[in-house]
């Protein structure tokens, strides 16, 4: 075996975290870890895993579910397009594939929101396909060890990546393998202050060797990431809120939000706010009242929204909805509704 698979695989058969998936290995189990790990941090992770494993133990009921109660499942991960793809795919599954997960990279890809990263780690960790799996741990973890100078946004520096880890994998051991590059990049060669001094590898990394580890992985400055401006509406009638569900398309498809509309405060000079929500939503909102600022980040913009009480009334080719209090808990929210929400308690 190649020294540095040598050295890790002990490693993490004696230090990996004793997580739920990792008991069976049964691939709906990891398949749904992995879609949540992609965009969440590990600790918030697994409350969201077991919690959606409760509610949808297998391939069956999740393509039988309503995409409503996926979402709602969903909530406060972000990314929602993902829980749409994984409610897609299991239904795929079932007609497709008689409700087996497919065994191979070559057919996982092809399923709804199945790319590289996901299709890679379900063969491999489920099923044992000798494929590498490169996340965001596992790109500086080969950073380092190679002290790679190209800027790791690069497709071209990804592909090399991606043949460096194809040819670090001991075959017939990936499940293992791509887990542990994983886990020392989370555990060990962490973004900032690296535990070098317990690394099993350290031996093989270049940018140890040269002191220079928190310098790489190389990559380009960041932008500032633009704040757009909104406005929203708390009203309230009769124990019942006014909400809107979002298009089934675009940022946060299916979610449910406060009637909100964008507006440029410098553009709009003489806002005419309520002209605005009439015109984009069909409410007429009176009484405005300012009542919080709620600020949200997105990954490509931030938001600052301004929350008003008002009265108001729609009109009949509204799409808002008028939703019982009680109600309003069991719909998907958007995280910037429900910190509106929390606001006004
Ligand atoms: N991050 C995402 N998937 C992981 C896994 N299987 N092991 C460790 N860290 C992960």
């Amino acid at each position: 075996m190649k020294p540095i698979a040598k050295a890790l695989l002990p490693w993490f058969g004696q230090y990996q975290r004793p997580l739920p998936w990792r008991k069976a290995y049964d691939p709906y189990s990891v398949w749904v870890s992995e879609a949540i790990l992609q965009q969440t941090r590990m600790e918030q992770g697994v409350p969201y895993y077991d919690r959606f494993m409760r509610r949808f133990p297998s391939v069956a009921s999740l393509a039988a579910a309503k995409l409503d109660d996926v979402l709602k499942a969903w909530e406060g991960l972000g990314y929602y397009h993902r829980a749409k793809n994984i409610h897609a795919a299991a239904q795929a599954i079932v007609k497709q594939h008689g409700g087996k997960i497919p065994s191979t990279k070559q057919t996982l890809i092809q399923l709804p929101g199945f790319g590289e990263y996901i299709a890679s780690a379900v063969a491999s960790i489920a099923f044992q396909e000798d494929v590498p799996v490169v996340d965001g741990n596992v790109i500086r973890v080969i950073s380092r060890l190679n002290a790679l100078e190209e800027d790791v946004m690069l497709p071209q520096t990804r592909k090399k990546i991606d043949s460096i880890a194809t040819e670090m994998l001991p075959l017939g051991k990936a499940r293992e393998f791509n887990q542990a590059l994983m886990e020392l990049g989370a555990l060990v060669c962490t973004p900032k202050s690296p535990q070098c001094t317990s690394c099993p590898i350290q031996s093989h990394c270049r940018a140890f060797a040269s002191g220079k580890q928190e310098h790489f992985p190389v990559k380009p400055k960041k932008a500032k990431t633009p704040t757009r401006n909104y406005a929203a509406l708390f009203v309230e009638h009769d124990g019942a809120i006014l909400l809107r569900q979002r298009p089934h398309s675009g940022l946060l498809p299916g979610l449910w939000e406060l009637p909100m509309v964008e507006y440029s405060p410098l553009k709009d000079g003489a806002l005419d706010l309520e002209q605005k929500f009439l015109d984009e939503l069909g409410v007429f909102p009176k009484k405005l009242r300012h009542i919080s600022s709620v600020r949200h980040a997105f990954t490509h913009f931030k938001q600052r929204i301004e929350l008003h009480e008002a009265k108001a009334s729609i009109s009949s080719d509204s799409e808002l909805k008028w939703v019982g209090r009680k109600n309003v808990k069991k719909l998907a929210l958007t995280k910037s509704a429900q910190k509106m929400l929390e606001s006004i308690k």
